[in-house]
């Protein structure tokens, strides 16, 4: 069965790039395909990627739930929730994208979420490895996130505001007991020394660094370009960092965190 890590932090900390380089270092080690989740409503990893998506699943909602209503009897809902998906599903070299987009309307995609839900579990069991790219908020952790994570990592920048953050993200997973054994911080696009109020911050995480990531001029000078991660050779520090975390987090049997 594959495994899922979820990327999750402070808006604008790095997660949609650290997703990247993750999705990028299994899928060199691998070969994939690897299933890569945006679940954040402003999303930007399918740019990071190179890819470029159709239509989003927020997109659909609004013909899904008029169909749902005009389903012949005998169609069962999940199916064509499942077809949907399939849909909206952008397929690269070694990597599938799906991405969830943004709500038509209040309420909407809670109609069809939990089903959704379990249709994204059933697709990514037939995936050696998904990552999913998270949206800021909190509440989206227990909604959307809960379930079919084996492990969470939590991605900072040295600023003390989003060290703060991932404090109160890493209590909400105790809180919702979600369980998440294999769980730990990334440090990103760093500037020098964390200051002390930084260092706190980060011991009262309790949580492990995974991986320190300095700000990089090749990622920006991509990201101004509009170029993806791909271009990124073998032999470059982040994506080597990335594949080094990535090694440590899903060696079985091993506990990286609390
Ligand atoms: N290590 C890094 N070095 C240089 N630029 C970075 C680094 N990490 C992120 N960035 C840039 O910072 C911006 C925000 O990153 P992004 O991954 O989109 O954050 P998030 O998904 O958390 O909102 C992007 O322009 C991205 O290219
Ligand atoms: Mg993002």
């Amino acid at each position: 069965m594959g495994q899922t890590i979820a990327i999750a932090g402070k808006g604008g900390v790095g997660k949609t790039t650290v997703s990247g380089l993750i999705i990028e270092a299994l899928r060199r080690k691998t070969g994939g395909p690897i299933l890569a989740i945006d679940a954040d409503p402003n999303a930007t990893l399918a740019d990071v990627l190179g890819l470029k998506v159709d239509i989003t699943l927020g997109e659909m909602q609004a013909t899904t739930l008029a169909t749902i209503r005009d389903l012949p009897s005998g169609v069962p809902l999940g199916r064509h929730i499942e077809y949907e998906l399939h849909r909206a599903m952008v397929e690269g070299d070694g990597v599938d994208l799906i991405t969830m987009g943004r709500g038509e309307g209040p309420g909407c995609y809670c109609a069809v979420n939990s089903i959704l839900r379990r249709c994204l579990e059933t697709l990514s069991r037939s995936y050696p490895y998904t990552v999913l790219d998270n949206e800021a908020g909190l509440e989206h952790l227990s909604r959307r996130v809960s379930q079919g994570v084996d492990a969470l990592i939590i991605v900072s920048d040295g600023n003390p505001v989003a060290l703060r953050a991932a404090v109160r993200i890493n209590q909400l997973v105790d809180e919702l007991g979600l369980g998440l054994s294999k769980r730990g911080l990334v440090l990103n696009d760093l500037r020098g020394e964390l200051s002390s109020k930084a260092q706190a911050l980060l011991a009262e995480t309790g949580l492990p660094v995974l991986a320190s990531l300095p700000h990089d001029d090749a990622i920006e000078a991509l990201n101004l370009d509009d170029r993806p991660l791909s271009e990124l050779p073998d032999t470059h520090p982040s994506l080597h960092a990335v594949d080094g975390l990535l090694t440590a987090l899903l060696a079985p049997h091993e506990e990286t965190a609390t």
